[in-house]
C-alpha cells in the first residue's frame, strides 16, 4: 500500500473517487491524510465519513506559505506519506513541500494541458468556442499547472453544450482517469530499481 495524502479546497469529488478505488481494491493505496486550505469545505466531510483523519488550516492565519507548509510536512512525515494528490486544491504548492517531494506530487485539470491552465478550466475551455477539451494528470511544479504531463483524456464539446453538461462529462471522466492513473504510477514505482 502506498501512503497518501490528498488535497482539496472544495466539493472533494475526485477524492471521493479516490476513496472509492482504495475502498474496492482497484487502487493500493491508503489515504493517510486529507489536507484542506478551506477548513469548512465538503471535501473534508467526506474525508470524515470515510474515517480520515484531517488537517485544515487558513493561510491567512500565516505570514507565509512556508509557514502551513511546514506545518503540514511535519505531520505528513509522521504518517510517512509517500506521494500527495492534489485534487481541487486552489492553491499553488511552495518550495517547502516541492522540495519534499519531487516528483511525488500529483495534480488533476479539467483540460487538455497546455491549454487553459489556472482557474475555471471548462469555462476557459467553452468561452474559446472550443470543440473539444479534456483532462490532465500532471506533475506538480512551482508553476500553475505547467509541470510534466502523466496522462490525458479528451472530451468532445458538443456543438451548443451548456455548462452543466460538459462540467458533469468532464468530472466523469476524471472520478475514471484519476484513480487509475494513481494505480499505474504505485504499481510501477515499485519496480523501479534504487526505489524505497
Ligand atoms: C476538478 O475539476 C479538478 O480537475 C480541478 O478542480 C476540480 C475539483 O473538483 N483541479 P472536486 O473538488 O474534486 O469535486
Amino acid at each position: 500500500m502506498t501512503k497518501i495524502a490528498v488535497f482539496v479546497s472544495g466539493n472533494g469529488s475526485n477524492l471521493q473517487a479516490i476513496i472509492d478505488a482504495a475502498r474496492q481494491g482497484e487502487l493500493p493505496a491508503a489515504i493517510e491524510l486529507v489536507v484542506s486550505d478551506r477548513p469548512g469545505c465538503y471535501g473534508l466531510t467526506r474525508a470524515q465519513s470515510a474515517g480520515i483523519a484531517t488537517l485544515a488550516f487558513n493561510p491567512k492565519d500565516f505570514k507565509a506559505k512556508g509557514h502551513y507548509e511546514e506545518l503540514i510536512a511535519k505531520r505528513l512525515k509522521e504518517l510517512e506519506v509517500k506521494y500527495l494528490v492534489l485534487a481541487g486544491y486552489m492553491r499553488l504548492v511552495g518550495s517547502v513541500l516541492l522540495e519534499r517531494y519531487p516528483r511525488r506530487i500529483i495534480n488533476i485539470h479539467p483540460s487538455l494541458l497546455p491549454l487553459y491552465p489556472g482557474k475555471d478550466g471548462i469555462g476557459q475551455a467553452l468561452a474559446a468556442g472550443a470543440s473539444e477539451t479534456g483532462v490532465t494528470v500532471h506533475y506538480v511544479d512551482e508553476g500553475i499547472d505547467t509541470g510534466p504531463i502523466i496522462a490525458q483524456e479528451r472530451v468532445v464539446i458538443f456543438p451548443g453544450e451548456g455548462r452543466d453538461s460538459l462540467e458533469q462529462r468532464i468530472h466523469a471522466a476524471e472520478h475514471r482517469l484519476y484513480p487509475m492513473i494513481l494505480r499505474q504510477i504505485f504499481q510501477e514505482e515499485k519496480t523501479w530499481p534504487g526505489v524505497r
